[in-house]
């Protein structure tokens, strides 16, 4: 499978479907399977490194949100930082791109805020016989003390409208929603999770087999993981308010985000951690 490198990202490209990842943040922008591009980008996102890209799938590292005790900006530093390309491997169905980040890699004055020594590895691999996408975050701590983090794969789904669109595979776990001003509801009861105003939830300890999004009556997308949470986020007309987003671009985005954000995780010097999803067109 090709896989091209150019100033800002590298893409790998398979018949009718590719695959294109951005250095700065290693956020993925576009993946087509069969002509489709199934990743959203906002229409007014800024892809020249001076802001976190408003789509594809920023990358959220040391933290999600923010956290009262940490100084750092919301979702971390890792999608504001310029990410090193690595090896390419290939087998007879896969190709992988790897990018890796370390601390004199970020930004000194977010740095300066997470004192820690890391080696983070972000592998992309795109199968070429089904379009599949695989997307990894790997994280060892090569520390000499123990340090806490969480993580989170900020996928933007284009969705052809989201008010048509809905997600299952949520039901019956609890979720804290965020726009209900962090209320914790104990089970989702709906089969279908549908958008209909401003929706920001984080479900905890999803295990499904899979999430699946639909739109205008017909599956999207599936998306399976190791990672326990599930974040589902629409801003909806708050978006006129987003000086990177297009006022109407909200109709055509779902965010669902596979992540381990309900609490911290800890590493322990030389210890690493793996989380990843699978997502493939339907
Ligand atoms: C989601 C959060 O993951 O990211 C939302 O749950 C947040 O609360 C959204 O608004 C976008 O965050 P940002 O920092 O990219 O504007």
């Amino acid at each position: 499978m090709p896989v091209t490198r150019a100033e800002k990202n590298v893409t790998i490209t398979h018949g009718s479907s590719s695959a294109t990842i951005y250095f700065f943040g290693a956020t993925l922008t576009s993946w087509i399977v069969d002509g489709r591009e199934m990743i959203f980008v906002s229409s007014k996102a800024l892809l020249d490194g001076s802001k976190a890209v408003r789509g594809g799938i920023p990358l959220v590292f040391p933290h999600f949100g923010t956290v009262e005790t940490s100084r750092l900006p919301q979702h971390g530093f890792a999608r504001n930082s310029v990410w090193e390309l690595g090896p390419v491997t290939e087998t007879a169905e896969e190709t992988t791109v790897a990018l890796s980040l370390t601390p004199g890699q970020v930004p000194f004055a977010l740095a300066t805020l997470w004192p820690k020594k890391f080696q983070a590895t972000y592998s992309v691999t795109l199968n070429g016989r089904d379009g599949k996408l695989r997307t990894s975050l790997q994280v060892t701590n090569t520390d000499s003390e123990p340090w806490e983090f969480t993580a989170l794969l900020h996928t933007y789904f284009a969705t052809p409208d989201v008010r048509t669109t809905g997600v299952q595979g949520l039901t019956g776990f609890p979720f804290t929603d965020k726009v209900a001003g962090g209320l914790r509801v104990e089970a989702e009861t709906r089969d279908r999770v549908t958008i209909a105003g401003e929706v920001d939830r984080i479900y905890h300890g999803v295990k499904s087999e899979e999430v699946v999004i639909d739109a205008e009556g017909k599956n999207l997308v599936s998306i399976r993981t190791n990672l326990p949470d599930i974040v589902v986020w629409n801003i909806w007309t708050k978006a006129k308010d987003m000086a990177d987003m297009g006022d109407e671009d909200y109709k055509h985005y779902i965010c669902v985000e596979a992540g381990s954000v309900s609490k911290f995780i800890t590493l322990k010097p030389q210890e690493s951690w793996e989380g990843h999803q699978i997502l493939a067109s339907l």
